[in-house]
């Protein structure tokens, strides 16, 4: 495990991929099972964070360039990190994110066009050892996402923020930027098909963290007893 003895995972992807419906059953799935599930999501997830989240997502930072946002997020991370989610795995609880450093490296990094250089080392900065046991990438064709965004943003009556309302073709390239993270760290990355039914998915992502789970439970069982 990278910290403690807990399990972290996160969840990534484009906009409208179904990552807060997922991490929300995976949560519900995992607690009918016993574990102790902490859920949080990024931008924010503590109270540092949360402050800087409508910095960022307002837009209000955008007018200072990419490299100002990609340190706001930078600092919101590393505060959460040290506050909520290393004391979590340091209690052997599973964390389960919604977005994290990869969303910087695709959003901030890749479409944001900040050397790999810069972003990598903020990376290291923010997440200070607590790396993802586990990062499922939620995959859908941008077009696709976008329709969900624009469908939710209708029921809800709320304006796209401030990365929901860049071009597709950005939003292509992200979804590119993912698939390059996952092939190049096969281990840690899980590509899970998007466009499947809701059911499918969910069953799909739990397998995986079962996977998982399984060593964890095994080093927790008491040593049978030898005749
Ligand atoms: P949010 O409304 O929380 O969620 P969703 O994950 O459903 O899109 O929006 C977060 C936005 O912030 C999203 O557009 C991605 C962006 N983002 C970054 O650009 N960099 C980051 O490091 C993080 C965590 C998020």
């Amino acid at each position: 495990m990278s910290s403690g003895t807990g399990l972290f995972v996160t969840f990534e992807g484009g906009e409208g991929a179904g990552k807060s419906t997922q991490i929300r059953r995976l949560a519900e799935a995992l607690r009918a099972r016993g574990h102790e599930v902490l859920l949080t999501r990024e931008p924010g997830g503590s109270p540092g964070a949360e402050a800087v989240r409508h910095v960022l997502l307002s837009g209000a930072a955008e007018a200072f360039g990419t490299r100002m946002e990609a340190i706001l997020f930078a600092a919101a991370r590393n505060d959460h990190v040290e506050a909520v989610i290393r004391p979590a795995l340091l209690q052997s609880k599973i964390v389960l994110c919604d977005r994290f450093m990869d969303s910087s490296r695709v959003y901030q990094g890749v479409t944001g066009n900040l050397e790999a250089d810069f972003i990598e080392t903020l990376q290291r900065i923010a997440v200070n050892g607590v790396v993802p046991d586990c990062t499922l990438i939620l995959d859908i064709p941008a077009r696709l996402g976008l329709e969900r965004v624009k469908k939710r943003s209708a029921a809800t009556a709320s304006g796209p923020d401030r990365f929901e309302k860049d071009e597709l073709e950005i939003h292509e390239k992200r979804r590119e930027a993912y698939l390059d993270i996952a092939a190049r760290e096969p281990e840690r990355c899980h590509v899970v098909n998007a466009t499947q039914d809701e059911e499918a998915i969910a069953a799909e992502i739990l397998a995986i963290v079962n996977q998982l789970l399984a060593p964890v439970a095994a080093a927790k069982m008491p040593e049978a007893a030898h005749e």
